[in-house]
């Protein structure tokens, strides 16, 4: 692998110094796709993330710039880079979470769904690694379309006899973090004290606010619901428009996908009263895979919440959601059977 700090000619590490520091029961974290528009950044949250002792950053380009960049933070955190095909099952060995933005963007025009030829392809590859090399791994899958990209690597991990659907989690909280600004600007507080379950999927109508359950409990005009529903639905194209073909979100999601991964860290550390929202194997629904919020824990997923109380607005949502949800999560997995 490229370990910037075993470099010809440098003297051997006392093994100290290859310790996270502070005597932290550190994880060992992967990042998939590492050297894009949202691994860069999400790299360097990683890095400076004080759970992570060991970070593996692996591409099929530009990983040994990344990886040189983020390993001169002083932070706990062993970086280590790894570059190629060749290099995926060394980047995967070992390791307790693996987070997965590989895959290409958005441009605008162009819906999630429209990523699907190329992204299920990487997907399915990488999570092939995962269950040859660290098939007790949690991981958050991130490529989109997640809708499908999830059903997809759960039938890899079937194939493979490794799947426990605790451990596979759609990252949705970009939804939510648009959610918790977009709630508090019309609330006029800070987003930080606002919280907003985000149900259904992660694209256009499958992504479902329930503004009804906000908290602190707030309510809304129907006008504002009308606005806030649309615009957390059509935030990633509000992002995809305004870059104008050099991308979707990157940095918005590497935040999300940062506190994601702190989230799940923590509660395989063993804390309590962890629940976030993510896109998981479930039966709140018919269908069977759906975002809810979900209590973390040490084996990932422990409990899948229920939806709690909706109204009107939001009954007729779900509908609209559960028709296309179901026509992602088929396509997915005809095509890992196909
Ligand atoms: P990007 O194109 O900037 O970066 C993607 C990276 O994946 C590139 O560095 C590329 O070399 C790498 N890659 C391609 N094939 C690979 C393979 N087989 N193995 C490992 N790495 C590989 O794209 P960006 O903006 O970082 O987005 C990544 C994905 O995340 C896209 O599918 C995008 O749609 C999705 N996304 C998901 C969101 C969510 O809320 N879940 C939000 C925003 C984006």
């Amino acid at each position: 692998h490229l370990n910037p700090q075993m470099e010809e000619g440098a003297p051997a590490l006392r093994p100290a110094a290859c310790r996270a520091k502070g005597g932290a029961p550190g994880f060992k974290v992967a990042i998939l796709g590492a050297a894009g528009g949202i691994g860069q950044p999400l790299s360097m949250l990683m890095k400076m993330n004080p759970l992570v002792s060991v970070l593996h950053l692996y591409d099929v380009v530009n990983t040994p710039g990344v990886t040189a960049d983020i390993s001169h933070m002083d932070t706990g955190a062993v970086v280590r880079g790894f570059l190629g095909a060749q290099q995926l099952d060394a980047a995967l060995t070992g390791m307790d979470l693996v987070i997965i933005p590989a895959g290409l963007p958005r441009k605008p025009g162009m819906t999630r769904d429209d990523l699907f030829n190329k992204n299920a392809g990487i997907v399915r590859t990488l999570c092939e690694g995962v269950a040859r090399c660290c098939p007790d791994a949690i991981v958050n899958l991130i490529s989109n379309p997640v809708n499908s990209t999830v059903p997809i690597a759960a039938e890899v991990f079937k194939k493979s006899g490794t799947y426990n659907p605790k451990r596979l989690l759609g990252v949705t909280t970009l939804d939510v973090v648009r959610a918790n600004t977009f709630v508090a600007e019309v609330l006029g507080v800070n987003p930080r004290d606002v919280s907003v379950p985000v149900v259904g999927g992660h694209a256009g109508v499958t992504i479902l606010p329930l503004l009804s359950q906000v908290t602190p409990p707030s309510s809304f005009t129907q006008e504002e619901i009308k606005y806030l529903t649309n615009r957390i639905q059509n935030g990633g194209t509000e992002v995809v428009e305004a870059k104008a073909g050099a991308g979707s979100a990157t940095l918005s999601m590497a935040f999300a996908a940062a506190k994601f991964g702190d989230a799940c860290l923590r509660a395989m550390r063993g804390d309590a009263g962890i629940v976030e929202c993510a896109y998981v194997a479930s039966e709140v629904t018919e269908l069977p895979f759906f975002a809810t919020k979900v209590r973390l824990g040490r084996a990932g997923a422990e409990e899948i919440l229920p939806l709690g109380p909706l109204n009107e607005f939001e009954r007729v949502g779900l509908e609209a959601a559960k028709k296309e949800l179901s026509e992602s999560i088929q396509k997915g997995i005809a095509f890992v059977n196909k």
